[in-house]
């Protein structure tokens, strides 16, 4: 039997990847001040174990007010950058051969300042120590939210030195893969897209898109080539008038250009006029538009749950990998449980072998 796409090794630019499944970027609103603690230990342990050939760490603000709420990771202190190497240390340390780890570095811009998801996410009240946003122009994302500074020319460059100093503290902390968060209406997506970028100056337009390829190209030159840098993009604005996949295509073959290893086409955020067709795999044919349009090293996400759903994506063609959310928070074991399903003899830790399938009869009751 010819092993599964899911589980046959990837390679990412520098990147040697045992198999095809990676961890989405998930926030754990743990944090404290951008600094990891207890939860992202056990959380990074647990998933370093799960596997994935890749696990990428939560949305990382490159700089404090780059934070989504209090709770969010940030690399932008000395402190920052030791809890880290502590927890990431703990997840290495018990993680299955193989395993490599990324990071997801990124602006929340307009959608900063706000409160925990079960906090109620609307942005901070005065007593709740909140922050000045900032944006394209000065348009809040919706009702609830902080109207942003319109970012000045010194906005721009700051911004630019904070992903620039960012990746070179993850790269000093030996991550593998660095992902720009170019997606879901934080402040560089918000910057690539018309509905959020109204300016008239030379940051409007293709201007915007343009500081997009300006900040790629800064971080790649700022860390050593050994580690495969990438961005998640967006595949549509699902707005009339918004970003569509026509210009994933053509931001992903700059960033190719640039030196990018790969992209994982995410989709909507910037908008509460977007009509999101959810379903599985609703952003795959997103991807694949990517993928067929400029080769780069393409990620499909989204609602992608079942191993056979994703050995479909693989093998249709339209990515090369899959990244998991929910699945993966609902269940930290998917790659064993992927591996059974699909008839593959995967790594577990040992002191969990007389757990496998072919060891105990029991497996087959339990799912
Ligand atoms: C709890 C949670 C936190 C998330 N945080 C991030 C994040 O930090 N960065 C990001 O790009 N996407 C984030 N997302 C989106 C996921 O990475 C993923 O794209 C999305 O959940 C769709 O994939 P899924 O259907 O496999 O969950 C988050 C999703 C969840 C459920």
């Amino acid at each position: 039997m010819t092993t599964p796409l899911l589980f046959q090794p990837l390679r990412l630019g520098a990147l040697a990847l045992p198999n095809r499944i990676a961890v989405a970027p998930m926030c754990q609103y743990a944090a404290d001040d951008g600094s990891a603690t207890d939860w992202h230990l056990q959380h990074w342990m647990t998933l370093a174990m799960s596997g994935a050939g890749l696990v990428v760490v939560e949305a990382t603000g490159v700089e404090r007010r780059g934070r989504i709420t209090h709770g969010c990771l940030g690399l932008y202190s000395d402190a920052n950058e030791r809890a880290m190497a502590r927890a990431l240390a703990a997840a290495r340390a018990v993680a299955l051969p193989g395993t490599t780890f990324g990071i997801q570095i990124a602006h929340a811009g307009r959608k900063a300042s706000s409160q925990r998801p079960w906090e109620g996410a609307r942005a901070l009240g005065p007593k709740e120590d909140p922050w000045q946003t900032i944006g394209a122009s000065a348009i809040p994302f919706s009702d609830g939210y902080h109207t942003p500074r319109e970012m000045a020319e010194d906005d721009f460059a700051d911004v630019k030195a904070a992903f620039v100093a960012a990746a070179r503290r993850a790269a000093r902390l030996g991550f593998d893969e660095i992902e720009l968060h170019y997606a879901h209406g934080y402040l560089m997506h918000s910057i690539q897209s018309p509905l959020s970028n109204k300016r008239k100056d030379s940051r409007g337009g293709k201007g915007g898109v343009a500081f997009l390829h300006e900040t790629a190209e800064a971080v790649r030159a700022a860390v050593p080539s050994s580690i495969a840098v990438g961005a998640r993009i967006t595949g549509s604005d699902w707005v009339e008038g918004g970003l569509v996949a026509a210009d994933a295509v053509a931001l992903a073959g700059a960033l190719k250009d640039i030196g990018l290893a790969f992209v994982c086409v995410s989709s909507g955020g910037n908008s509460l006029a977007q009509k999101i067709p959810t379903g599985p795999g609703y952003q795959v044919h997103l991807a694949e538009a990517v993928k067929k349009g400029t080769g780069i090293g393409t990620r499909a996400v989204g609602m992608i749950v079942t191993p056979q759903q994703a050995e479909e994506v693989l093998q249709s063609g339209a990515a090369d990998q899959i990244a998991f959310g929910r699945a993966f928070l609902d269940d930290p074991r998917w790659g064993w449980h992927a591996a059974q399903a699909l008839g593959v003899d995967s790594p577990r830790p040992p002191q969990y072998e007389r757990a496998k399938p072919a060891l105990w009869a029991g497996a087959a009751m339990a799912r």
